[in-house]
């Protein structure tokens, strides 16, 4: 079997979802539930034995190498971590201590466990870390993208913490021989997507009628990858990656955030318009997000001519997808706006003026 942190969040559970249509192997998913965290994106798997879901969190390394020991995984696939750059601002302790602590807690038992091992089960092993292109910092408007070279400069809390754990994952490669591979990816948006992050909230807000918070003047570029594609990405790097290699994963897709907005709020008067105008008209300016960094792009050549990667949905299909499937479910929306939810969007979004 595999064995996989994170898998309630939005990445983990489109990843265990799509594993497990796939392939016949099993996923162990460990998973501490925290406000992102939600056993209700793996609902269609309640009756599957395929896969076992235990609670933990990744700081406790005894519980690890117990499930290690007795479930022996032939790989790890790490994506727990504190994801929201926004709560990396406002609150960076637990960023700490669940990407940096957590990480070497989790390299820790991975590598008690991959030592105890002989023969063909160490060669195979592997221990698969996900982490982000936020860790290349920004680029100005006619920088070259992020390629696996670029030198390391994380601006946020959040990005901070990210890198901190890829050089750990790299050190236990070098240091110990742990057979690590990583993944740096950009912006993900499809099914199951936190909606305190830019894509969910602005569809969730847009159908509420509230404002549609763009921070700044909305010019920062991101570069969008369709979820399911930042999946079969992570399969392929497990299947065919090179030990201590690290695979940037992106959809060549820049968009500033102002044009992902339109672009929501047409689509939104197309498949359930207002009464009167366009979403358009709920877009609100608000103040900057503080270190916002203003450019992302990845360079994906060496996972498309290693690998023979490449996304399948170009942003057109994604987003339309990614609507859809809002539009579809409102249950699962309600779920997860909930305490906790709203304490959040109370923090970052009340009381803030026009910018
Ligand atoms: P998410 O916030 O939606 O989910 C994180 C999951 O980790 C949740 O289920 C949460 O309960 C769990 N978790 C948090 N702390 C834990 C702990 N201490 N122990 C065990 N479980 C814990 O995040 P996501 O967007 O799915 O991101 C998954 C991974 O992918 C992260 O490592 C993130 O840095 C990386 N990543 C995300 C994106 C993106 O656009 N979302 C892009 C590139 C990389
Ligand atoms: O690049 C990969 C990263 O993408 C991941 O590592 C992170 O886990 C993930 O959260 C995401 O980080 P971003 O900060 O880029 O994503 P977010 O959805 O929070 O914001 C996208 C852009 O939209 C960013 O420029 C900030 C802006 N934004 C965001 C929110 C929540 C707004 O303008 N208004 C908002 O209310």
């Amino acid at each position: 079997m595999i064995f996989v942190t994170g898998g309630a969040g939005f990445i983990g559970a489109n990843f265990v979802l799509d594993w497990l249509a796939q392939s016949d192997e099993s996923v162990l998913n460990y998973d501490k539930l925290t406000y992102a965290g939600n056993l209700n994106n793996l609902a269609s798997l309640n009756n599957d034995a395929r896969h076992v879901f235990v609670k933990g969190d990744i700081n406790d390394s005894a519980h690890l190498c117990g499930l290690f020991f007795e479930y022996q995984p032939r790989a790890i696939i790490h994506f727990a971590a504190e994801s929201h750059v926004d709560r990396s601002i406002v609150g960076p302790a637990a960023f700490v201590t669940t990407n940096v602590n957590g990480t070497f807690s989790l390299l820790e038992a991975a590598r008690t466990y991959w030592q105890s091992l002989e023969g063909e089960d160490k060669e195979n092993f592997r221990f698969l870390h996900i982490s982000t292109d936020e860790v290349y910092g920004t680029l100005a408007a006619d920088d070259a993208a992020f390629s696996e070279t670029t030198a390391y400069a994380p601006n946020s809390p959040y990005s901070a913490t990210k890198a901190a754990s890829d050089h750990l994952v790299r050190a236990y490669h070098h240091t110990y021989g742990l057979p690590v591979l990583t993944t740096n990816c950009s912006n993900n948006y499809g099914p199951y997507h936190f909606p305190e992050k830019l894509i969910p909230l602005m569809i969730t807000n847009a159908r509420a009628g509230k404002d549609l918070p763009v921070y700044g003047d909305g010019l920062q570029v991101r570069d969008w990858l369709y979820v399911k594609d930042h999946c079969s990405a992570i399969r392929r790097v497990l299947e065919a990656g090179r030990l201590g290699e690290t695979y940037n994963v992106g959809g060549w897709n820049e968009q500033t955030n102002l044009s992902v907005v339109h672009t929501l709020c047409e689509l939104l008067d197309e498949l359930q318009p207002k009464a009167q105008g366009s979403y358009k008209d709920q877009i609100k300016h608000i103040t900057d997000r503080p270190g916002h960094d203003r450019r992302y792009a990845i360079d994906a050549r060496k996972i498309e001519k290693e690998l023979g990667w490449k996304p399948q949905e170009t942003f057109t299909t994604g987003l339309r997808k990614t609507v859809e499937w809002y539009l579809a479910n409102d249950e699962w929306t309600k779920q997860v706006q909930s305490g906790e939810y709203l304490k959040w969007v109370a923090l970052q979004y009340e009381d803030e003026e026009e910018a």
